[in-house]
């Protein structure tokens, strides 16, 4: 097998997906767990679930975070790809191209479909998705924390150019606490990371 191909596999834990790199549409992960978080919806969805070890790791992450008096509330985890079509053909329709090409992924190009993404609010943002999530003190620890338990704030502001999405400072991917690290560490994104992209 070739090597790009394998590290890029649906199942491994760093997998990129992005506007170039997709999943197959039969893709879904396999180990799907309910993470013992608060969530803005009271009733069982699986969008609230995440793989093993991102379920695993948001337990540890929201509870170090109500230590520091910080209360993170998940919004959205796995899509299947059918929930992701649904999604971006609403958006189409509603918000046109140009917004929805900025903030929506077309199905099978979702991280949500790995399990391993998942969007997290706030109460006093009504746990909207919101870009004043960046600016609030519970955002600005998110942003400067979740790496410590394996998450990357998958889409920085200053790297749309790269990523191909506007700044979504609600949206962490987990990545395992090495990678998570390094990346944090050297300011990079997934994609320069894993392509070596270096886009000025
Ligand atoms: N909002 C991100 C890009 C998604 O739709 O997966
Ligand atoms: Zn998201």
């Amino acid at each position: 097998m070739h090597a790009s191909f394998s590290m890029n596999y649906p199942d491994c834990i760093s997998v990129l997906v992005n506007k170039t790199h997709s999943l197959p549409s039969w893709y879904c992960p396999k180990d799907l767990y309910l993470p013992n978080i608060p969530f803005s919806e009271n009733h069982f969805h699986p969008k609230k679930l995440l793989r093993f070890h991102a379920a695993y790791a948001i337990n540890q992450l929201f509870t170090e975070a109500r230590k520091h008096n910080y209360f993170f509330y998940g919004v959205s985890g796995f899509r299947s790809y059918q929930r992701q079509k649904n999604i971006y053909e609403k958006n189409l329709a509603t918000k046109g191209k140009i917004h929805t090409e900025l903030y929506s992924a077309k199905p099978g190009h979702s991280e949500h479909q790995t399990g391993l993404a998942m969007d997290v609010s706030i109460s006093s943002l009504q746990y909207d998705l919101l870009p004043e999530f960046g600016d609030t003190k519970e955002g600005i620890w998110l942003s400067k924390n979740c790496h410590r338990f394996g998450f990357i704030l998958r889409y920085p502001k200053d790297k749309s150019h790269i990523t191909g999405y506007h700044y979504e400072p609600w949206h962490i991917r987990y990545i395992g606490p090495v990678l998570a690290l390094f990346l944090f560490e050297n300011h990079l994104t997934l994609e320069e990371y894993m392509l070596g992209l270096v886009i000025k």
